[in-house]
């Protein structure tokens, strides 16, 4: 196995495949790429900007936010239904579609954390109800779009992955559906686009000493270049390039793809084995209740907290080892390599 991992005999991810390209996703960024160099390459960028403190902080703060505005979703929904019933501040319990809440969680933190800018699925879950979030519809509308979008061209590189070239391009209700996948991958490619553009542009203009966002987007952008103080080298020792727009694209679009189905999924079934298992659940809350104490009025979680809380890491591993959100990961050999008497 130590032999199969090795960097000599790299293995890709992925083997090669016409859709994926027809998609314009092959050979580029990180999950679709062979090319050993340049994956290495976007594989640096991607992991300095994720585990860069600032960007988990960020990431942190703005789990906290949205958790305060779901909750008081889900608390004005109670509210909504039991006025008559002497709606109990304190005690209150709400039956919902937990996954579609939690799934437009998911996109909306990965959308703030990698690009900066908001996205509202769960206002707009919310404004399902009788009464409407605070955000302006206008607002609402338009980041579900882009989300929506989002979510399609996961399932849209997937088609193209698995039909194959001859069935996308020349049977008539295929064929339609290609090009309309095509045109939603366009319309994806030209959102993200104008906010690299316009963020390339705010950035430049910035004096060095002014504190800058701490999102994915800005790191991929500063990383190797004047205004940060982080430099990444290669293998050879020599600083790699800073990242040009398009390939800044490619990272940021792959961790909106990568991070959301799976974070939400993954989630939903933590709570489903909670749930089936309440002897965990009652540990579980054991480990949390004394970090936050339940007379506490904030509640507000710190990176240092997330450090103490390790049966709940055990619950999350657990709960992907029993049942993976992620159910394959292939690996194809770019070179010869001999694995157990087999070449
Ligand atoms: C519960 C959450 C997640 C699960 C279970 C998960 C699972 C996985 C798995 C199984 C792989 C394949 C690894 C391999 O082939 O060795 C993978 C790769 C990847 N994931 Fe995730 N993931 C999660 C969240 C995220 C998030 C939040 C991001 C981005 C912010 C992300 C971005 C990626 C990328 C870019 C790759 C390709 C890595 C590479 O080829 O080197 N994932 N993930």
């Amino acid at each position: 196995m130590e032999k199969f991992f090795s960097h000599a005999s790299y293995s890709g991810r992925l083997s090669y495949s016409q859709g994926v390209e027809e998609i314009g996703f092959y050979g580029r960024g990180i999950a679709f790429n062979e090319d050993y160099k340049s994956w290495n390459y976007h594989r640096q960028f991607f992991t300095h900007a994720l585990l860069a403190p600032r960007f988990m902080d960020t990431t942190i703060n703005f789990t906290n936010k949205l958790c305060k505005e779901m909750s008081g979703y889900w608390k004005s929904l109670e509210k909504q239904k039991t006025l008559s019933n002497n709606y109990d501040n304190n005690n209150w319990t709400l039956e919902t579609d937990f996954h579609a809440w939690f799934h437009g969680f998911a996109n909306d933190l990965i959308s703030i954390i990698t690009t900066g800018e908001r996205t509202y699925t769960i206002a707009s879950y919310y404004n399902k109800s009788a009464i409407k979030s605070e955000h302006p519809d206008a607002l609402v509308e338009d980041g579900c779009k882009s989300v929506n979008a989002s979510v399609s061209l996961i399932k849209d590189i997937l088609f193209f992955m698995f039909v194959g070239p001859f069935m996308r391009h020349y049977i008539p209700i295929i064929r339609n559906m290609s090009i309309s996948m095509l045109k939603n991958r366009n319309y994806v490619f030209e959102r993200f686009d104008e906010i690299i553009k316009n963020r390339r542009k705010k950035i430049e203009k910035m004096p060095l000493d002014k504190d800058m966002n701490n999102d994915m987007l800005t790191l991929l952008f500063t990383t190797n270049t004047t205004k940060s103080i982080a430099k990444i080298k290669a293998l050879d020792g020599k600083l790699l390039k800073p990242m040009s727009d398009e390939k800044i694209r490619i990272n940021l679009l792959e961790a909106v793809l990568g991070g959301t189905d799976t974070t939400s999924n993954l989630f939903c079934l933590i709570t489903y084995y909670l749930c089936k298992y309440p002897h965990v659940k009652q540990k579980m809350l054991l480990e949390i209740d004394p970090i936050f104490p339940k007379s506490s009025e904030k509640f507000h979680v710190s990176r240092n907290d997330i450090s103490k809380l390790k049966y709940c890491k055990a619950i999350i591993k657990e709960t992907n080892r029993i049942i993976p959100v992620a159910i394959f990961t292939p690996r194809c050999t770019v070179e010869e390599c001999e694995f157990a008497g087999y070449k």
